[in-house]
């Protein structure tokens, strides 16, 4: 897929990082994923809460208004993602896990942090799984490393150059987010950082999670290709499982 005018990094840690400007960060956002994966987003901040459905609103009735936004901007991208799938939705209500309750046939993803809402949805028949995070472009704080990440990414962080360790033990921590929202779009159950792995491959922008040993029950695919895109502003990092 031709990523339009993104530039690759050359560091131990091969990235795609995204330019800024108009469609191009939609054209990156969008080759996160398979062909059939559909991709909205929107700033929160610009999110109206009074578009919620009722039900959907009774979900964050009690929350602060930015998490009000957040969620309201959440369920905007799923309900014009849903729509471009042809499977409209009047409510995208909660799984008791907090998770969407995608319409029958669908599946998808929703992230959002300060400046960024996106989702990733698709129909079933294309992919099993999906799971999309972003986070701030900033380092992850030193004392949350050793709960985030193992002894070999560890390892690798420390052959990167000083600059780039917190931006890509950040990356790490988006990773694993994002193969835990895939993994329980499958069925999967509860995932601790240290139940997983992320590996960074050769390729630039690919990533695998290696679901450890002891959780190892889960044999659907126990490593799991993934992609990431890194912005001025924002991480991005998206799985999907397709049925083999
Ligand atoms: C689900 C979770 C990963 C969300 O991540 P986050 O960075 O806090 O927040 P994000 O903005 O990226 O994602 C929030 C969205 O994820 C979705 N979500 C919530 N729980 C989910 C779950 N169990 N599975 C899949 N998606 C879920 C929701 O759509 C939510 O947005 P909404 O409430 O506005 O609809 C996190 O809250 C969580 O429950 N973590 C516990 C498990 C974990 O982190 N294990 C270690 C990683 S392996």
């Amino acid at each position: 897929m031709t990523i339009g005018e993104t530039v690759w990094s050359s560091g131990p840690w091969p990235f795609r990082f995204v330019p800024l400007i108009g469609t191009n960060q939609d054209i990156v956002l969008a080759a996160l994923f398979p062909d059939g994966v559909v991709f909205e987003q929107m700033d929160p901040a610009s999110a109206d809460i009074r578009t919620l459905h009722a039900e959907e609103a009774a979900i964050v009735v009690n929350a602060v208004e930015s998490r009000q936004r957040e969620f309201a901007a959440g369920r905007l991208c799923a309900r014009r993602a849903l729509a471009r799938l042809g499977s409209p939705v009047a409510a995208l209500l909660v799984e008791s896990d907090r998770r969407p309750r995608w319409p029958y046939g669908t599946v998808g993803s929703i992230s959002h942090t300060e400046g960024f809402c996106g989702v990733a949805a698709t129909n079933l028949a294309i992919v099993i799984g999906i799971g999309f995070d972003v986070e701030p472009r900033a380092a992850l704080p030193l004392d949350v490393w050793p709960t985030v990440l193992s002894d070999a990414e560890h390892q690798s962080l420390h052959a990167m150059p000083d600059r780039d360790r917190g931006v890509y033990a950040r990356l790490a921590f988006s990773a694993k987010e994002a193969f835990y929202k895939c993994y329980r779009s499958t069925g999967g159950g509860w995932l601790d950082f240290h139940d997983i792995e992320i590996r960074f491959s050769a390729a630039p922008g690919e990533m695998t999670a290696e679901v450890l040993a002891r959780k190892r029950l889960w044999n659907r695919a126990p490593s799991v290709l993934g992609a990431f895109a890194i912005s001025s502003q924002f991480i991005f990092t998206a799985f999907t499982m397709i049925e083999r």
